[in-house]
């Protein structure tokens, strides 16, 4: 007798098991395609790690679905980066792709992302055509366009009554596109840029460039750098002497997540970004304090865009109860979201873009140290994006 009840209930159990589980719904496959090596590894690592954080502060699940994660190198490599988003969409099948840093990469990305109809969400790179003429429902970004951090310190610097400056920058769409959203607003506040200096992405070797600064003796230098090419860059202007005699500027980037090794070459700089790290607000805090502990590093403007792109993408989520097939309502609902970011809140342009504040800040030891509101609620002017 007692043998029979043990089998029943264990029968019943393993059914009650079975049904269970038959109900649960699949994890949602989520792809990261971020660099984990050469110059902007950290920020991948830093953007993943934002991601995760979210996630996990909602209990390892978005929308009541479990997140199942695959990962690419991209190696911030434009010529591998159709073969290294394949490897997620055809080989991984994953539901949504994050990523990337790297402009170049980005673009190869959204392409892919729109022949398959894939959902992508772009957590750093700012390439203009990502929300101009590629833009499109499945397209969202959590973080910038390149135009918005080069056209708010173009502002900045005209009002600072700068006449004539010279841009340095890699040649590759992030760079050049900064720099044009910098002279946009420079020229129109009344300054002209007498010089645009490039070298190819990624190199390190400053010098000439810095020599043909020394003699062309602007009134201010504007640049965009980032990662390990940034650490570099602001030591070699310092070690040249220029930060005596040239004031340095740049989109944040140029000492976001770079402080430390960067040392004293970087402090004093002005750039202007939509993050800064002393932003007193009570969600700017928890989220540091939270990252602080997981991580035992700072968080930097690149964490800050992982948690928000999870944060976009439980938004969709929550709005469809995680029932991924429902595609329109979800992205409706990603485009309608007010982001609740450790940057202050913000809101998602039609083309998909961030429309949010953008901060002058200052290098403080290791910190970037808001100083006023550079220019409020910049939306991207998302030209060629036609919904
Ligand atoms: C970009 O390629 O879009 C990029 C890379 C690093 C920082 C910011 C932008």
């Amino acid at each position: 007798m007692k043998t029979l009840f043990n089998f029943t209930t264990a029968a019943a159990a393993l059914l009650f098991a079975s049904a269970a589980h038959s109900q649960a719904p699949a994890p949602l496959k989520v792809g990261f395609m971020l660099p984990a090596t050469g110059t902007f590894a950290s920020l991948g690592n830093n953007i993943e790690s934002g991601f995760k954080l979210f996630v996990q502060e909602q209990g390892g699940k978005l929308g009541g679905r479990e997140i199942q994660y695959f990962k690419v190198d991209d190696e911030s490599d434009p010529s591998k980066a159709t073969d290294n988003v394949n490897k997620l969409i055809k080989r991984d099948q994953v539901d949504v792709l994050v990523g990337t840093v790297h402009s170049g990469v980005a673009l190869a990305m959204a392409k892919a992302a729109k022949e398959s109809n894939t959902l992508l969400i772009v957590p750093n790179a700012g390439a203009d055509a990502i929300t101009g003429p590629m833009c499109g429902p499945n397209i969202v970004r959590s973080s910038f366009s390149n135009w918005q951090p080069g056209y708010s310190t173009g502002v900045v610097m005209a009002q600072k009554g700068y006449k004539r400056a010279m841009t340095i920058t890699w040649n590759y769409a992030a760079g050049n596109e900064t720099v044009k959203g910098f002279a946009e607003a420079f020229e129109k506040g009344g300054g002209k840029v007498m010089k645009d200096l490039t070298l190819p992405f990624p190199n390190v070797e400053f010098q000439a460039l810095l020599t043909e600064i020394a003699a062309q003796k602007p009134d201010a230098v504007f640049a965009f750098f980032a990662g390990g090419g940034a650490v570099k860059f602001v030591k070699d202007y310092a070690a040249a002497g220029l930060n005596k005699s040239i004031p340095l500027y740049g989109s944040g980037f140029l000492t976001d997540g770079t402080l430390e090794a960067q040392g004293s070459a970087a402090q004093g700089i002005f750039t202007t970004l939509h993050y800064a790290d002393n932003l007193d607000t009570p969600r700017n805090n928890a989220f540091r304090k939270s990252y602080a502990l997981t991580y035992k590093a700072n968080a930097d403007v690149y964490a800050v865009q992982g948690y928000d792109a999870a944060q976009i993408l439980a938004a969709g989520l929550n709005a469809v109860k995680g029932d991924f097939s429902k595609r329109d309502a979800m992205t409706t609902a990603m485009r309608k979201v007010v982001v609740d970011s450790p940057r202050g809140k913000f809101t998602i342009s039609p083309a998909g873009n961030p429309v949010q504040d953008m901060f002058l800040r200052q290098a403080t030891g290791n910190y970037n140290e808001f100083r006023s509101v550079a220019v409020k609620a910049l939306a991207d002017p998302a030209r060629g994006c036609k919904l």
